[in-house]
């Protein structure tokens, strides 16, 4: 059987991810081939495009066809530079891996910088230098857990809204979003929670807490994750809006260098 090569995409798990075969991300894209990845997107919330040579200019190419690409810079001895990804790695100043354990670390479950009044709607990372094995990602489906839940949790939590703050920096003025949000894009209802969620806005903070925690629990449990073993040359992107994700230090983290290179488009207002 003939297939054309875009259509040779394989799916991953069954919460999320699917493999695009056929693509060279670092080429401009056909309008076929955006179509198809937007679609994809959308479906599978995780793409994964394997074997990529991308420069950190064309990479920020690639991003910019899915929306305005957030500018990074001043960050660990980076200089500002506009138009490029950026880079992100477990190495300290002096270029040595080193162990991050911090309450803000990428270890814990989150979205990207939900304590924006804007988030970032999708997240790209490409895979430049890796341990020998694991420092694996994780991905947990937010709309699926959303959909599995008891209709008694659905209607307890309708309507409340989760208080925001950076856990690296609490001096800053929290960011209020709903708890269960909707995909601007498919209409599917997800839990907003993870990492940097303080609180539920209008209950005793240890009882918001504890209901955030009780998500977090359910949100997470393996049936509703996608766990993405990287190889040198994947380029990985995500959607933020329906998806908690993780670093996964199972490796040595303080011996190896694991290095991205990571693009971040803007996003909406969460409703
Ligand atoms: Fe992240």
């Amino acid at each position: 059987m003939i297939r054309s090569s875009l259509a040779a995409s394989e799916r991953l798990s069954r919460a999320a991810g699917v493999k695009m075969a056929g693509l060279d991300l670092a080429q401009p894209l056909t309008r076929a081939a955006k179509a198809a990845i937007d679609a994809a997107f959308l479906a599978h919330h995780v793409v994964v495009f394997a074997d990529q040579r991308l420069t950190r200019e064309a990479q920020f190419a690639f991003a910019a066809s899915f929306g305005e690409v957030e500018v990074h810079g001043l960050h660990r001895g980076e200089s500002k530079r506009h138009g490029v990804a950026h880079i992100l790695s477990n190495l300290d100043e002096h270029g040595r891996p080193r162990l991050r354990r911090s309450r803000a670390a990428n270890y814990h479950w989150h979205t990207d910088k939900p304590y924006r009044a804007a988030p970032p709607a999708l997240t790209m990372l490409f895979a430049v230098e890796l341990p020998p094995e694991g420092g694996d990602t994780e991905f947990a489906n937010t709309a699926m857990a959303y959909e599995a839940l008891p209709d008694e949790m659905k209607r307890r939590i309708a309507g409340l809204r989760v208080v925001f703050r950076p856990a690296f920096d609490e001096g800053r003025p929290a960011v209020v979003h709903p708890l269960v949000r909707t995909h601007p894009e498919t209409s599917a209802k997800a839990l907003y929670l993870g990492n940097h969620a303080t609180h539920i806005e209008g209950l005793p903070a240890e009882e918001g807490a504890a209901l955030l925690r009780e998500l977090l629990a359910h949100a997470t449990q393996p049936r509703f994750v996608y766990r993405h073993r990287w190889r040198l040359g994947d380029l990985v992107m995500w959607d933020n809006r329906c998806l908690l994700h993780r670093a996964v230090a199972n490796y040595e983290t303080a011996k190896y260098r694991r290095v991205m290179h990571r693009s971040v488009v803007c996003g909406t207002v969460p409703f």
